[in-house]
C-alpha cells in the first residue's frame, strides 16, 4: 500500500473512507464500523482534524468516592486499560476515613518562551536592563493582545530574563509569565510571546528565534495529600512493602518512571475525559520528575511517609496546566457530559481533582504491587466481569 495519497485532505469523509476500503481492502463490515460516527456528524469530525476517516469510540467511565477538599466527586475517566477506574475508587475510599485529599491552591500562571540566539556574553547584560527598564510597556503590549483575558482578570503579569550555555554558544531566554485564568492557555501565550518577539526584534542585540509555550508550567503547580487508613491497605506489613515500593521509586529513575506513568494513568483519564490536552499534562509531569529532583536525576513524583500513629501519608504535586475553557472542552458531547457530572467550572477545582486521582492512582498501584501483585488483582477484576457477564 502507497502512503502518498495525492489530495486526500481535500476529500470529504466518505470519500476517503472509499478510497481506504480499496487501499486497505477493508470488508463491508470494516467499512460499516468506519461509517458508524455515534453522536457526531462527519462535517463535525472534519472539522476538529485533517484527513479523518471515522470516530475512535473508548469506554467513558466514572471513578467513585472521591473526597477531595471536603467536596464529593464522581471522576469521568477515559481509558482503555483495565483496573484503572477501578484502582482509582477502591483508593478514593482508602483516603476517606481521614478526611479525604487536601488540595492546596493552584495559580494560572503560563510561562511562554522567546529564544534569544546569537549574541556575546557582553550583550546579556544589556538585554536584560532593557527588558528590565522597558517592562511596564512590554506587558502592556502583550496584554493588548488578548483583551478578553484582561477583562476577566487574567494577562501577562512579568518577564523574567534567563541566560542558558547551549552548543550554538550563549542564549538568553525570556520567561514571559501570563495568568490565562480557566484556559489551557497555549493560545493566548503563543500570541503574546509572538507580539512580544515581533516589538524586540529590532530593539535589542542578537535575533529572535522560537516564541513558544513551556509545557514545564512551574507556576501551575497542584499540589495534594491524604492519609490512608491501614487496615484498607492490607496492615501494617502492607504499609511497610508501600514504603519500599516508594524507595524503589525514589531512587530509581526505571522504577520511577513506571510509577509516574502509573499516577499519569488517573490524570490522563481524566484529562481526556474532559477534553484536556494529556500530552502537555504528561510532558510537564515527567519534566517535572526530573526537574524537582533531589537526587540530580528523574525521580518519583510521589511522597510517602509514615506518620507517628503508624498512618501512611502520601502527597502528590505536579504542573496542572488543565482547562475547563476551551473549544472541545466546552463543545465536544461527551465532555459536556463529564463537566455537568463534576459539578465543576473552574480550571483550580479541576487541577486539584486531577492531583488527587494522581495520588489516588498510585497508592492503589504501589499496594497492589506491595500485596498480591498487579497481575492477580488484573485477573481477579477481569474473571469477575465475565462472571458478571455470564
Ligand atoms: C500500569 O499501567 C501502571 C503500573 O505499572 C504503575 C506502577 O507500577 O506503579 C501498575
Amino acid at each position: 500500500m502507497k502512503s502518498s495519497i495525492s489530495g486526500f485532505y481535500k476529500h470529504t469523509v466518505e470519500e476517503r473512507q472509499s478510497i481506504i476500503k480499496k487501499l486497505a481492502d477493508l470488508t463491508d463490515a470494516e467499512q460499516n464500523i468506519l461509517k458508524n460516527f455515534g453522536y457526531f456528524n462527519p462535517d463535525e469530525l472534519d472539522a476538529y482534524t485533517e484527513n479523518v476517516i471515522g470516530s475512535f469510540q473508548l469506554p467513558f467511565s466514572l471513578a467513585t468516592n472521591f473526597l477531595i477538599n471536603e467536596n464529593e466527586y464522581l471522576i469521568p475517566m477515559v481509558t482503555e486499560e483495565p483496573s484503572i477506574v477501578a484502582a482509582a475508587s477502591n483508593a478514593a475510599r482508602f483516603a476517606r476515613k481521614y478526611g479525604g485529599f487536601r488540595c492546596e491552591p493552584v495559580k494560572s500562571i503560563m510561562i511562554g518562551q522567546i529564544q534569544i540566539v546569537k549574541i556575546e556574553e557582553e550583550q546579556i547584560i544589556e538585554i536584560s536592563q532593557f527588558i528590565n527598564f522597558e517592562k511596564k510597556k512590554l506587558l502592556d503590549l502583550a496584554n493588548s493582545c488578548d483583551e478578553k483575558l484582561i477583562s476577566l482578570g487574567g494577562g501577562a503579569r512579568d518577564i523574567i530574563v534567563r541566560q542558558i550555555k547551549t552548543i550554538k554558544g550563549p542564549m538568553v531566554i525570556l520567561h514571559v509569565l501570563i495568568d490565562v485564568l480557566d484556559a489551557m492557555g497555549a493560545n493566548a501565550v503563543n500570541t503574546m510571546v509572538e507580539a512580544l518577539a515581533n516589538y524586540l526584534e529590532d530593539k535589542i542585540p542578537g535575533m529572535i528565534m522560537l516564541k513558544i509555550i513551556s509545557n514545564l508550567s512551574i507556576h501551575r503547580m497542584a499540589k495534594c495529600s491524604a492519609i490512608f487508613d491501614t487496615e484498607m491497605l492490607g496492615g501494617p506489613e502492607i504499609v511497610s512493602n508501600i514504603m519500599n515500593a516508594y524507595a524503589f521509586a525514589q531512587a530509581d529513575p526505571f522504577r520511577a518512571t513506571t510509577h509516574n506513568k502509573g499516577i499519569m494513568n488517573g490524570i490522563s483519564a481524566l484529562a481526556l475525559a474532559t477534553g484536556n490536552d494529556t500530552r502537555a499534562l504528561e510532558a510537564g509531569a515527567h519534566a517535572f520528575a526530573s526537574y524537582n529532583s533531589k537526587t540530580g536525576s528523574y525521580s518519583s513524583l510521589s511522597k510517602y511517609w509514615v506518620d507517628h500513629q503508624g498512618r501512611l501519608c502520601g502527597e502528590l504535586e505536579l504542573p496542572m496546566p488543565i482547562a475547563t475553557i476551551g473549544n472541545i472542552i466546552q463543545n465536544h458531547p461527551m465532555t459536556r457530559i463529564a463537566f455537568k457530572i463534576l459539578q465543576v467550572s473552574k480550571a483550580e477545582e479541576l487541577a486539584q481533582i486531577a492531583v488527587a486521582v494522581g495520588l489516588a492512582q498510585n497508592i492503589a498501584a504501589l499496594r497492589a504491587l506491595a500485596s498480591e501483585g498487579i497481575q492477580k488483582g488484573h485477573m481477579k477484576l477481569h474473571n469477575k466481569k465475565l462472571g458478571n457477564k455470564s
